[in-house]
């Protein structure tokens, strides 16, 4: 599919020929992301994020356009890796936006950095992507796994808790989210009682892993899931009655403001950690807030937000290069600015971004769950990891 998004005024000026004429520039994204499979709904809100902030952020680019092609990954690298080369040597595009998982991204990151054509990671957290495997074309404007959940392994057994189990899908993400929070949390006096890694697709019954960490009788259960694996964990935490002598923490993807709402009665008193909360109150929350419900009739989730600043970040740069590939790209690496989850920028050392991680937790009330910020722990910064550019 092609979408070809018009654009306004101010680069113009920039890409005017010898002879006073304008000269436009079409800029191709390639959209990768997943349509289909367990993180279906996250390509939803990434895509509709992306194009309201090329709405809000692009309006004045002139006569340049944007088009989009996209591609469904459906969270599968090989197949990703055969879409990712085909959007680059056949429809020739100028810029990559998307990947959810980190091991869709870990499987195209050598393409990617030989090709020459940058990606701009919208969601998929892989800490080696920004450490000892970064790379001068890949820039990360969602957020990396260490950085959401170094910081709560601390937080948590600042509020008395001292044994936890762990769980979290078996795949690179589920891993890295589990060892950082791991990592603060015994270095702050807490114990591991146990941890669990079901398959990433497909499992439908988290009965027995439920019952293995309810028989470890830890202080809290510490997880990560994401999309349909999020929705059906939560319901049967809930359903299996452990929530009262177990309380259930995590990365923040597992009460998603993306569907939180199915999840309901089940999320209530769940606390979690993540880069983005609806309820932030600034004015650029606002403004993004208001656009995307009355677009979509829907909250906008931190899977929306991550779209609307990667649009935000290449119009940003679109308008610093003036049409120069090199410019362009040097540009994306140097980007700052405050969109809907506060200041934030990216690390030149690294390509990942820095920014604030909040904790907040989920109360059902009247028959909605109503989600307040805890604790904002401020200007989040991942080590470079191995990583030299
Ligand atoms: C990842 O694979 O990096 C990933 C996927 C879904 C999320 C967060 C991280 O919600």
């Amino acid at each position: 599919m092609k979408t070809r998004v018009k654009l306004g005024v101010a680069v113009a000026a920039s890409l005017m020929l010898a002879g006073g004429q304008a000269m436009s520039k079409e800029y191709k994204v390639g959209v990768l992301l997943p349509f289909s499979g367990v993180y279906a709904g996250l390509g939803a809100h990434i895509e509709n994020g992306f194009k309201l902030g090329l709405e809000h952020y692009g309006a004045d680019l002139g006569s340049d356009t944007i088009t989009m092609v996209r591609s469904d990954t459906e969270a599968k690298p090989a197949a990703s890796l055969a879409k990712t080369k085909k959007m680059v040597l056949q429809d020739k595009v100028d810029v990559l936006v998307g990947v959810v998982s980190s091991a869709v991204l870990g499987g195209m990151r050598d393409f990617v950095h030989n090709s020459g054509t940058p990606l701009v990671v919208a969601n998929a957290g892989n800490d080696h992507m920004t450490g000892e495997k970064c790379s001068p074309n890949i820039v990360r404007v969602s957020f990396s796994n260490s950085q959401i959940n170094r910081p709560v392994g601390g937080w948590l057994a600042k509020q008395g808790v001292k044994t936890a189990y762990l769980m979290a899908p078996d795949y690179a993400a589920g891993h890295q989210m589990m060892e950082a929070f791991k990592k603060t949390f015994t270095e702050a006096g807490g114990t591991i009682v146990g941890e669990a890694y079901p398959p990433l697709q497909g499992t439908k019954d988290y009965g027995p892993y439920i019952t293995a960490a309810k028989a470890a009788k830890p202080d809290a259960i510490y997880t990560f899931f994401a999309g349909g694996a999020a929705i059906t964990f939560v319901k049967q935490y809930h359903d299996f009655g452990v929530k009262k002598d177990i309380p259930l923490y995590g990365a923040g993807f597992l009460t998603s403001a993306a569907y939180v709402h199915v999840q309901g009665e089940a999320a209530d008193g769940t606390v979690a950690a993540l880069h983005y909360v609806p309820a932030i109150d600034t004015p650029e929350n606002k403004k993004f807030q208001d656009a995307y419900q009355a677009a979509h009739q829907k909250v906008g989730s931190e899977f929306a937000v991550a779209g609307y600043d990667a649009a935000h970040l290449i119009v940003q740069a679109i308008k610093k290069s003036g049409g120069d590939k090199d410019a362009f790209k040097a540009a994306l690496s140097k980007a700052e600015f405050n969109g809907p989850r506060g200041p934030l920028r990216i690390d030149p050392a690294t390509n990942n971004v820095v920014q604030n991680i909040y904790l907040f937790k989920n109360e059902f009330k009247d028959g909605k769950v109503v989600q307040t910020i805890l604790d904002t722990i401020p200007d989040v910064q991942d080590a470079p990891n191995g990583c030299s550019m």
